[in-house]
């Protein structure tokens, strides 16, 4: 192996720019030439290649977004669209591919390995939804995002006595809600893994209103609905005054954590080495605190989801 290339594709994740950095820092030390695609898939099908030295890649751990761009391309996901971007790689002399992403992402690495190209993933998503990683890049940071938000929302829903309803990320995924709702201090928390339950947050919320509680932080993950509906109906059922706040795209900006900083690190490396070592056909995955092997089949097979028994388990902390 002489030539390899790094795309980042889906929801930009901070963290992401360091594993960048890493592949294209081992790599070189390896004595491999590293290209670059900008904006992901749909830069893999226009063949929007660029050479990455050394100092491309200084002064940008500590930033969010990835300096590759990224982009959500329908047109890879199509039989025509895929041969497209195998010419492309084949027409650079490039021998293998790194693709850090989230789910869909790794499903479209997939297809490129099934149809005979060498291709490692690196899951970057703030969503954590990634099955065979105990974390995704992104995810650590953008829970840091959340919490600090809640932290100011805790303020002013002290000073006016009020109910918010903090609308966060994930998809269909509740790990940036359970996550940062359990150690933010939230009142309720709702994900997409439980089935909704008004009778009990209204119950919940009563309860508190005996105890003289007369603020509640109420953590809602997207994937459940809608954060204004869930509003109205605390409101309305209890005549309680009640804010929304949704948090939208602020949760994937910013540095990256110590963790996404590391996990980027060590997965980029690994990710060098398992096509250098012809292992391919998987993503580098995190657990026990070491970088893992997992294969891409079983990684678009499976879905990693916030576990109900642990919700409930710890439902009494709240
Ligand atoms: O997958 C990451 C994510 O931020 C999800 O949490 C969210 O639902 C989605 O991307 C938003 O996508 P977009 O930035 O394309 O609006």
């Amino acid at each position: 192996m002489r030539k390899i290339a790094v795309l980042t594709s889906g929801g930009d994740a901070p963290g992401m720019n360091s594993a960048i950095r890493s592949i294209v820092r081992y790599g070189l030390s390896q004595r491999l030439e590293i290209i670059g695609i900008e904006r992901g898939y749909q830069g893999l099908i226009e063949g929007d290649f660029r050479k990455l030295n050394r100092e491309d890649v200084s002064e940008i751990v500590q930033k969010g977004g990835t300096i590759l761009k990224t982009a959500r391309s329908d047109e890879f996901y199509k039989e025509e669209g895929q041969r497209k971007a195998l010419e492309n790689l084949e027409r650079e002399n490039i021998d293998g591919l790194i693709v850090i992403g989230g789910e869909g992402s790794l499903k479209g690495a997939f297809s490129l390995y099934k149809l005979g190209y060498p291709v490692v993933g690196i899951p970057g998503s703030i969503d954590n939804d990634i099955w065979g990683t105990d974390y995704s890049i992104g995810f650590d940071t953008a829970c840091n995002n959340v919490i600090d938000a809640i932290n100011k929302i805790r303020d002013t829903a002290a000073a006016h006595e009020r109910t918010f309803v903090v609308e966060v990320m994930g998809r269909d995924c509740g790990y940036i809600a359970f996550t940062s709702g359990l150690v933010s201090g939230a009142d309720v928390i709702l994900i997409p893994e439980v089935p909704l339950d008004f009778p009990y947050i209204i119950e919940k919320l009563k309860e508190r209103q005996k105890k003289l509680k007369r603020h509640n932080i109420i953590v809602v993950a997207e994937g459940v609905g809608s954060a204004y509906f869930i509003g109205k109906q605390i409101e309305d059922r209890l005549g309680i005054s009640t804010r929304i706040v949704v948090l939208g795209h602020i949760q994937r900006g910013g540095s990256p954590s110590v963790l996404d900083r590391t996990l980027g690190t060590f997965m980029g490396i690994q990710a060098v080495r398992s096509l250098l070592d012809k292992t391919y056909g998987v993503i580098i995955g995190w657990q026990s605190n070491k970088p893992v092997s997992v294969s891409l089949e079983e990684v678009v097979k499976n879905k990693k989801r916030v576990d109900p028994k642990l919700y409930y388990e710890v439902e009494s902390i709240l």
